[in-house]
C-alpha cells in the first residue's frame, strides 16, 4: 500500500479506537465503523494539500485540542493525533456558508483529512474535522453517505426534529444516510471528527 505518514496512520488508528469504544454491537453504527476502518487498512495515494490562510474560527482550535488532550481514554490520543496532522490540513469554510444568516460563515471551519483534498486521496471513505467557535450553529444538512462523528468537545447534536442531545467528549454520533442533522456549540468551541462511507452500498 502507498506509505502513509506515521502521523496519518496514528490518527486513523485513534479515530478507530475512539469510535469502536462507543458503538454498540449489532447497531448500524457498528457496521459503518467496520466498513470504514476495514477499507482504511489499505492506503491509497498520498497528497499534500495546499494550505491557505485558515478561516477566523480556526483560532479556537488550540484551546479545543488542549481540552480534549487533557481528557481520559482514546479521545486524548485522537486529539493528540489530530494536533500532529493539523499543520498539513487545508482549513476552509463550507461552500455557500456566506449565504447562511447569522455568525456561521466566520464561526466555523472544516478540513478534509482522508478523501479528495485531504492527506490521502480515495473514493470509498471521507474523513474530516469540523470546528465551531462558541455560540455557533452548523445548520441542517443532509448527504447520502452515512456518517459517524467522534466528538472531541462539549456541544449539541440534532437529527430530524428530535431534541438536541449532547454526546459529550468521547461520544459518538451516527447519522443514517440522508438524515437531516445539525450541531451547535455552547460557550466553548465544538470540535468533532467525521467519517463518511462513500464506497459501494
Ligand atoms: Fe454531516
Amino acid at each position: 500500500m502507498p506509505a502513509r505518514t506515521t502521523h496519518l496512520q496514528t490518527f486513523i488508528d485513534a479515530a478507530h479506537d475512539t469510535i469502536a469504544a462507543r458503538v454498540k454491537a449489532g447497531e448500524p453504527a457498528e457496521a459503518a465503523c467496520g466498513r470504514i476502518f476495514k477499507a482504511l487498512e489499505t492506503g491509497q495515494a498520498q497528497h499534500t494539500p495546499h494550505r491557505k490562510e485558515p478561516p477566523r474560527a480556526w483560532t479556537h482550535l488550540r484551546g479545543a485540542l488542549e481540552t480534549a488532550t487533557s481528557s481520559a481514554g482514546p479521545t486524548a490520543a485522537l486529539a493528540n493525533a489530530l494536533g500532529a496532522i493539523e499543520p498539513e490540513l487545508c482549513w476552509q469554510r463550507r461552500p455557500g456558508a456566506e449565504d447562511v444568516p447569522g455568525n456561521f460563515a466566520d464561526g466555523h471551519t472544516n478540513a478534509t483529512i482522508v478523501g479528495e483534498g485531504g492527506l490521502e486521496v480515495r473514493g470509498d471513505v471521507r474523513i474530516g474535522v469540523s470546528l465551531l467557535a462558541p455560540h455557533v450553529t452548523y445548520p441542517d444538512h443532509r448527504h447520502p453517505p452515512e456518517e459517524l462523528y467522534a466528538v472531541l468537545s462539549p456541544g449539541f447534536w440534532r437529527q430530524d426534529a428530535k431534541p438536541w442531545h449532547e454526546p459529550g467528549l468521547g461520544g459518538v454520533v451516527y447519522n443514517h444516510p440522508n438524515v437531516v442533522h445539525a450541531m451547535r456549540s455552547t460557550s466553548t468551541p465544538l470540535l468533532a471528527v467525521w467519517c463518511l462511507w462513500t464506497g459501494p452500498g
